[in-house]
């Protein structure tokens, strides 16, 4: 195990009947003048909005609004959030949404107590050292932003999307109720489920040694999504099915089990530079990504992808070699994307060729060393040789 230092500051409020409760105490907690952020419109037409409202308003909360905040969320966005918050001495911000609406809140918090312009955060330019407070209500299980400091932004101008993480970034408190995600549609529940499945990839495929218990919570993770899935997409309405995953996307990307690992991400920051390029959805983007990375990675380290094979896709070892049994369990996870539904190659999406040795280039610059990822690391050509993998079925 790697030394580690862990601190999540988030207060989790998790199950039905919790924002009744508490939400007036919390918010009351920072003050009276709240931002609430929201995307473009799902939150009116479930009645989230209208019970917020409610609760805020019989608590004398006076509540700025900023709507509109896009899947992929936009620089300019956030901005507008700046704004408002400095216009108007906002006290806390209250994401409600799913990860786009929360790191596009995350942005704004950080933004306003800084100076220069709040993309340097994601340049690297500066890091967000201190950050107005911010609360959220969570209505899509995916990305885990609920109780991370982690926020991905995209800034259309210079077509790049890209992540900051800092610790004034966490949301001081965050509200899970699965009932809330009882209405996602099908195609964002898979997006969700590849997302939470790949946040758990990135950490699972790691050379650190003598991490027993974090490799078997990745194993129980992947093996409790997997059973979730397919219930849920048959029964949108499935409520403890959505708990399931809401409690496994929290928990994959909450750095409880990268606590000790050194993760790859490499998945991530190609599928970054291909959402900056064609405005695709990340979890669309990462089912097919992660499949063609392990296909690229798996020569040399099949014991990990063999073990994948039998702890989580319960493949049968008898009379398999190890690397019949890494090629099985590789198949495994491209398989299950495919019956849930998950898009298979950029053609899916209309992406051809045109751009793949460009989108390389830019995601190898993405870490600033020529190279990304891990446990494997991939210099340009290997991230062109996935993506052009990425092209085929
Ligand atoms: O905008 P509204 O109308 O709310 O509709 C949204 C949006 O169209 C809809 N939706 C959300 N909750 C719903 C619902 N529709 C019906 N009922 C509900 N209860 O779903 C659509 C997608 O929402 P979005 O927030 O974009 O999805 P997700 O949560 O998957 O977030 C994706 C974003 O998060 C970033 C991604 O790159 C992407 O920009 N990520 C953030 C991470 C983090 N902060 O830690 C890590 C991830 O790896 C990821 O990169
Ligand atoms: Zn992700």
């Amino acid at each position: 195990m790697n030394p580690f230092r862990f601190q999540n500051p988030t207060a989790l409020y998790y199950g039905s009947g919790q924002i009744e409760q508490h939400l007036e105490t919390e918010v009351k907690k920072y003050g009276d003048r709240v931002l609430l952020v929201y995307g473009g419109g799902s939150i009116k037409s479930t009645g989230l909005y209208d019970k917020v409202l409610g609760i805020l308003g019989k608590a004398s909360i006076t509540v700025y609004e900023l709507p509109g905040i896009e899947p992929n969320p936009r620089l300019s966005s956030v901005n507008k959030g700046i704004s408002i918050c400095r216009e108007n001495q906002v006290d806390l911000i209250l994401a409600v949404g799913g990860g786009s609406v929360i790191d596009a809140a995350k942005a704004i918090a950080g933004g306003v107590k800084y100076e220069g312009n709040v993309w340097d955060f994601y340049t690297r330019r500066a890091r967000a050292e201190d950050a107005l407070p911010l609360g959220t209500i969570l209505t899509l299980s995916a990305t885990g932003s609920e109780m991370n400091g982690t926020s991905v932004i995209s800034n259309l101008e210079t077509e790049e999307k890209r992540s900051t993480s800092a610790l004034a970034l966490y949301p001081r408190f965050s509200f899970c109720d699965p009932a809330n995600t009882l209405t996602v549609p099908k195609n964002q529940t898979v997006y969700g489920i590849v997302d939470m499945m790949s946040h758990v990839f990135e950490q699972y495929f790691t050379h650190t040694e003598h991490v027993m218990l974090q490799e078997q919570m990745c194993e129980s993770l992947l093996r409790t999504i997997i059973a979730h899935a397919k219930p849920v997409l048959e029964d949108p309405a499935n409520y403890h099915g959505r708990e399931a995953l809401m409690y496994c996307s929290t928990m994959a990307l909450n750095g409880i089990i990268s606590m000790g690992v050194e993760p790859d991400w490499a998945c991530h920051a190609i599928e970054h530079v291909i959402s900056a390029y064609y405005d695709i959805p990340h979890g669309g983007g990462l089912a097919i990504v992660f499949p063609n990375w392990m296909k690229h990675v798996a020569s040399g380290k099949e014991a990990k992808f063999a073990r994948l094979a039998v702890q989580v896709f319960d493949i049968d070892a008898k009379g398999k070699s190890e690397q019949q049994l890494a090629f099985a369990g590789i198949a495994a996870v491209r398989s299950f994307f495919d019956e849930i539904g998950a898009p298979r190659t950029l053609g899916d999406y209309g992406i051809g060729e045109e751009r793949i040795e460009e989108m390389a280039a830019e995601a190898a610059k993405g870490w600033g060393a020529g190279t990304i990822g891990n446990f494997q690391k991939l210099t340009k050509s290997d991230i062109e040789s996935i993506l052009r993998m990425c092209l085929t079925k």
